[in-house]
């Protein structure tokens, strides 16, 4: 079955949790790989990787000492990246329990996350979860990656979360994408004092 008809048949049943209805392309694919210094990186984990458009991109350029895992909610998608990828750590499961998963395989600290899951869609309390443990996984300076569709909209959401946000448009998807990196992750509590009204 082609990669296209697998997340259509699964957008149909999973509308929320897949959240497109297409593969991300290649260019879009390349772009959140884009600057990665990987003679620095010792570890790097990717996040609803679907039927594994971004994985067939890291596949061809990581190098063999960088330890890869990558995230899967959907087991149909795992089963297919288990066939492409035989040689990948797949993981399955909600990446709600990333901090988990990576402590059973001894990981406790990572260089990059990728993400291609739909956080906007998440709950707030959901999307908290997730990107705070990635936040405490990579530690100062480490990088967030996050793919959109939505080009620009949500700078501002990410921004809540990190204090660098950048974002790098790509016309070649449909429909045409981006890539928000970010970095410098900002903790819960330093968060919630930026939201207080100033008193007095
Ligand atoms: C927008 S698709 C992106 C798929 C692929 N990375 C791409 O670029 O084409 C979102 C993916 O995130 C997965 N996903 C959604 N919620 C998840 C969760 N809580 N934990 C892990 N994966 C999740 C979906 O099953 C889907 O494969």
């Amino acid at each position: 079955m082609s990669d296209l008809w697998l997340v259509l048949r699964k957008f149909v049943t999973n509308a929320k949790t897949v959240a497109t209805v297409a593969p991300s392309s290649q260019a879009l694919s390349r772009a959140i790989l884009r600057w990665i210094d990987w003679a620095n990186t010792k570890a790097i984990v990717e996040l609803g990787a679907g039927t594994g458009p971004i994985t067939a991109e890291l596949a061809q350029v990581v190098p063999p000492h960088v330890r890869v895992v990558v995230n899967e909610y959907l087991p149909d998608f795992c089963q297919a990246l288990r066939q492409k990828f035989p040689t990948m750590d797949v993981a399955e499961g909600d990446a709600k329990r990333l901090t988990e998963m990576l402590a059973e395989r001894g990981i406790t600290q990572v260089d990059y996350v990728l993400s291609g899951l739909p956080l906007t869609h998440f709950a707030e309390a959901d999307r908290d979860v997730v990107i705070d443990q990635c936040g405490r996984l990579l530690g100062p300076t480490g990088e967030f990656r996050q793919l959109t569709t939505a080009p620009w909209l949500y700078r501002g959401l990410y921004r809540r979360y990190f204090r660098e946000v950048s974002f790098r448009l790509v016309v070649w998807n449909l429909p045409p994408g981006g890539v928000y990196y970010c970095r410098g992750w900002i903790p819960p509590d330093e968060r919630a004092r930026a939201a207080e009204p100033l008193a007095g």
